[in-house]
């Protein structure tokens, strides 16, 4: 089977991370049966100071019509309000409803502060709560100055599929666990995510909606345990135990705040990957920026993105070709001795992915 997948780099440490992620599709053990196919595809700030667009129709159109997923890499973001610039991969999700983001979080190896391995996966609901970004400004009807507004909308629809994702998730790393002969230590677990004890419409639409879909008859004999958790207290267990959580879902808000602070319980931003998934559809995405201080210099972490690599063939059916990238990137960083600056090592971006390859 061939894959056709569009290579977005963006700006900075985008165009130097996505072609290591090409390297590595490219590097695939030839007994998968896979091959890959490749479109060069723009978007991003540099894009928009040539062509005053960010993301451009062709490379929208492009992604519909021809491609079975993408790699995006990071986009700068202008310093000051820039008339006609708005986020490029904020206007991917919406146009190819990708309703999912998806963030692994996966310890490197064990520290005193958390001796226990990590290995969480966040699914935050991608297209409302708080960021539909309906907001007015008002003056106060007593004179004492203005008052904002924001609306949160919370639909039956958007929290029983990602609900419904976050379950099919569960069911896939508990199966990857039996595999591995990792089953037993741990327990296939979605914990839903929520603060309907104040916000009973909203955040309770969520809690019920999730919950009713983790206990629909597809998910009746899977072994996965359901939990609830209110956000706060949420943070402070995800901190303290992290160990102990294997698949969090949550609303837009709290899954943003979550997936970045998750990220800062395993070190560098230079490993955490994510993806943009819809239905047939994904886009692996590293967790970081653009990186302008570090950018030409060949040395940025490509980790984050070989994992994105991994969590976008996870969603277009291709487990197989995930666990290997998945293993050899695990690989690489416990041995620990090819690492980039941001891990304390001194090896640069080609080294690393070459290190990974030679481990398939
Ligand atoms: P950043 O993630 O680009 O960098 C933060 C720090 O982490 C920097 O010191 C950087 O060198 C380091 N770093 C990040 N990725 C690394 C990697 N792969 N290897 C080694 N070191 C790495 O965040 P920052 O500096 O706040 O933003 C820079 C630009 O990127 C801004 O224009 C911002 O708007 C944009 N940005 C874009 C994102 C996206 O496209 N999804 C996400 C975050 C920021
Ligand atoms: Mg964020």
């Amino acid at each position: 089977r061939t894959l056709r997948i569009g290579l977005i780099p963006g700006d900075g440490i985008g165009k130097e991370v996505i072609p290591a992620g090409r390297r590595l599709l490219e590097a695939l053990p030839p007994s998968l049966g896979l091959k890959f196919s490749f479109v060069d595809l723009e978007a991003g700030f540099e894009c928009f100071k040539s062509t005053g667009v960010a993301l451009p129709d062709k490379t929208v159109e492009t992604l519909k019509k021809e491609c079975d997923g993408a790699l995006f890499g990071a986009v700068s973001s202008p310093s000051t309000p820039t008339k006609g610039y708005s986020s490029p991969i904020v206007a991917l999700r919406k146009k190819l409803d990708l309703y999912a983001n998806v963030r692994p979080v996966k310890s490197v190896a064990p520290t005193p502060a958390f001796p226990d391995p990590i290995d969480l996966v966040i699914v935050r609901e991608n297209t409302e709560d708080l960021y539909v970004k309906e907001e007015k400004t008002y003056d106060a009807a007593d004179g004492s100055g203005k008052i904002a507004e924001a609306i949160k909308r919370i639909s039956q629809r958007a929290s029983s599929r990602i609900a419904t994702m976050a379950g099919e998730i569960a069911v896939r790393r508990q199966r990857v666990r039996q595999s591995t002969g990792d089953a037993a230590n741990k327990q296939a677990l979605v914990t839903i995510t929520h603060k309907s004890n104040v916000l009973s419409q909203t955040d309770g639409l969520f809690r019920s909606t999730a919950r009713e879909a983790l206990e629909a008859p597809r998910f009746q004999n899977s072994g996965i345990k359901i939990e609830e958790q209110i956000v706060d207290s949420m943070v402070y267990k995800l901190f303290r135990q992290p160990a102990d959580y294997d698949v969090i879902v949550a609303p837009n808000l709290y899954g943003d705040i979550l997936s970045d602070g998750a990220a800062a319980l395993v070190g560098s931003l230079g490993l955490v990957p994510s993806a943009n998934v819809g239905d047939g559809f994904a886009i692996g995405e590293p967790c970081h920026g653009s990186a302008p201080d570090i950018q030409g210099k060949g040395i940025a972490n490509p980790i984050a993105t070989l994992r994105s690599v991994a969590v976008m063939l996870e969603f277009l059916e291709q487990e197989e070709a995930a666990a290997i990238i998945y293993k050899a990137v695990d690989a690489n960083l416990s041995e620990g001795r090819l690492l980039s600056p941001d891990m304390g090592g001194t090896a640069g971006t080609e080294e690393i992915v070459e290190d990974v390859i030679r481990r398939f």
